[in-house]
């Protein structure tokens, strides 16, 4: 019989520190070592001022480490080039935010399919399948050539984490995505989330406040003055 090996990490974070210059310097982030594996959830919660931000700001290539390695799919991206950075956000990672961002001038489907229509207009053509199938996924079937101002808070972010699949990413990172919404829709929202980035074997990363939600994560790592204060793995469902 043969054991299966542990999957290869999709991201790995060694030993990454970041120091704001200028006036003032301010230590963000010291020492942060992980690794994520494909299809796992991982939720990051620590206080204000704790380092959340500038460390998805560093996972999202937005920003650059002071210090350490930051090993996406294999590729060194710590330090990349502006324009390099920009082309593996593109290809590699669904981003959502705590307000959607979606382009008021277009429908819910042009929206969720801006990604691949910054990609060319054949992708865009070859995935609008796949797109018109997750928006019904969400239950926005019957809304998709609605624009953004004609939906709720709610379906606009489910319109969000519909887009955020849209290039088929490896990594989805979520900044408070639930943030905005009331706590009914943050429910509904958070799971939409779960079960459609499981589903397409996702990896996800997401910021929160909320505990509870946190809860529900795979796993989730405490941030205390920039630094890793814990890296807990949910017990899972239990085997019977
Ligand atoms: N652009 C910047 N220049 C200088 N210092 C910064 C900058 N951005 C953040 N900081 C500092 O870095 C530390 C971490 O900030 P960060 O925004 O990552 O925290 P956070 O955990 O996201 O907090 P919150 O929950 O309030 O959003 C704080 O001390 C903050 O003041
Ligand atoms: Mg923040």
């Amino acid at each position: 019989m043969s054991t299966s090996a542990p999957p290869s990490p999709l991201l790995v974070l060694d030993a990454v520190g970041k120091v704001y210059t200028g006036e003032i310097e301010t230590r963000a982030l010291a020492d942060v070592s992980f690794a994520v594996s494909p299809g796992e959830f991982l939720a990051i919660v620590g206080s204000s001022g704790s380092g959340k931000t500038t460390l998805l700001n560093l996972l999202g290539l937005l920003d650059t480490p002071s210090e350490g390695r930051l090993v996406l799919d294999g590729q060194d991206a710590s330090r990349l080039e502006p324009d390099e950075a920009a082309r593996v956000r593109r290809e590699r990672l669904g981003f959502i935010f705590q307000f959607h961002y979606l382009l008021p001038e277009f429908s819910a489907l042009e929206n969720a399919l801006m990604p691949c229509r910054v990609a060319g207009n054949d992708r865009a053509e070859r995935e609008e399948p796949r797109m018109r199938a997750l928006l019904d996924r969400v239950g926005l079937g019957d809304k998709l050539a609605k624009r953004p101002h004609q939906l709720s808070g709610g379906e606009q972010q489910r319109v969000a984490i519909v887009r955020a699949l849209a290039n088929d990413p490896l990594l989805v990172l979520a900044d408070e995505p639930t943030g905005n919404l009331d706590s009914r829709n943050a429910d509904e929202v958070f799971a939409l989330l779960q079960a459609l980035t499981r589903e397409a074997g996702k990896a996800v990363i997401m910021v929160t406040h909320d505990h509870e939600l946190a809860e529900r994560a795979d796993r989730i790592i405490t941030l205390k003055d920039g630094r890793v204060a814990s890296d807990v793995r949910s017990p899972g469902p239990k085997a019977d």
